[in-house]
């Protein structure tokens, strides 16, 4: 039509990824193989170790939508930090809730089909499963779930294994530890996906048991070869672990706030803890945010990589990501 330009390419809807990212969504990681993993990872680290002026033509010229729908500080400054430092810019929606058309009513598919008329990706985070994915289906532009309720994190988890890879050289027969929010943790889902894509891994999983993995979870991790085993003590953690996991209880996810105040603080990752079980290597990890569950204390042990060497690989497989993504 006259006048109206409209961006039409094909992708491949949620698809496999099969060591090609080119215009392809990220919704979860069970798109992902081995070796699509470590070409993503062989990518970040290339990133990683360039200065960031020389990088700055990769995406010149590309604009992101960046939607969020839930509160974020790390994943949505990483993204756009990320787009930026590879020369893009980005449209950002904060708490589209209040600040977008959605006030009005306007649905998400509608907001979406907006966004593919002006941006070449779009990264949306949600309360409700499925989001992500629903939307990814309707647009053409490819979409990076960003969090979806309860379901996945899929950039999460790449950043988590990116991290345990570049410390350990490898990602199987490793021993790690998940501890908090496993029923809700939408990040501990990604990442038990992405570690069963490897072979020999054993993890042991230590929560309430109000919050324990479901059922159907659990089964369908272990039916993909990796070995879990619920723990009901900090005592039962062994010593040898590469890396330790720890969750926030998912206080928005409770209906109960009630039962929240009881089970926040279940198990707490302090100095006396990692004295006694971790060991001279073990990496100490988190998401974040963290509201209690991990001592201040611990913040300059080298091991603790939450708010330092986490936190930045975010930013650097992202960057991977989207160049992988928007170039090839
Ligand atoms: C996580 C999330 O949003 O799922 N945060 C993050 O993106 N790093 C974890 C959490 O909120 O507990």
């Amino acid at each position: 039509m006259k006048g109206v330009v409209v961006i039409n390419f094909q992708k491949n809807v949620v698809d496999l990824i099969c060591s090609n990212f080119k215009n392809n969504d990220i919704i979860s990681l069970d798109q992902f193989d081995q070796r699509s993993i470590l070409k993503l990872f062989r990518e970040t680290a290339q990133i990683k170790k360039t200065n960031y002026k020389k990088l700055l033509n990769i995406l010149k010229g590309k604009l992101a939508a960046l939607v969020f729908f839930e509160p974020s500080t790390r994943t949505f400054s990483s993204h756009a930090a990320a787009f930026k430092r590879l020369g893009g810019q980005t449209i950002e929606h904060q708490n589209p809730n209040v600040t977008s058309s959605a006030v009005k009513g306007e649905s998400i598919e509608d907001a979406a089909m907006m966004h593919q008329q002006y941006c070449d990706i779009l990264v949306i985070r949600h309360p409700v499963k499925g989001t992500a994915k629903k939307v990814a289906e309707k647009i053409n532009i490819p979409v990076i779930n960003a969090g979806d309720g309860v379901g996945e994190h899929p950039t999460q988890a790449l950043l988590d294994m990116f991290t345990i890879w570049e410390k350990f050289k490898k990602l199987t027969g490793l021993k790690g530890l998940l501890a908090g929010d496993l029923l809700n943790g939408r990040t501990v889902h990604s990442l038990l996906r992405g570690l069963s894509i490897f072979s020999g891994n054993t993890i042991y999983l230590l929560s309430p048991k109000e919050l324990r993995l479901s059922k159907e979870e659990f089964e369908l991790y272990e039916k993909r070869g990796i070995k879990l085993v619920e723990i009901e003590s900090a005592k039962q953690i062994p010593k040898d672990c590469h890396f330790w996991y720890w969750t926030r209880v998912q206080k928005e996810r409770l209906s109960d706030k009630n039962i929240y105040e009881k089970l926040r603080l279940s198990f707490i990752l302090s100095k006396k803890l990692v004295k006694e079980r971790a060991g001279k290597e073990t990496l100490l990890m988190h998401p974040l945010p963290r509201v209690g569950e991990i001592e201040n204390e611990i913040d300059d042990d080298p091991r603790a990589v939450y708010l330092t060497t986490e936190v930045k690989n975010g930013m650097f497989v992202r960057m991977g990501l989207f160049k992988l993504i928007l170039q090839g």
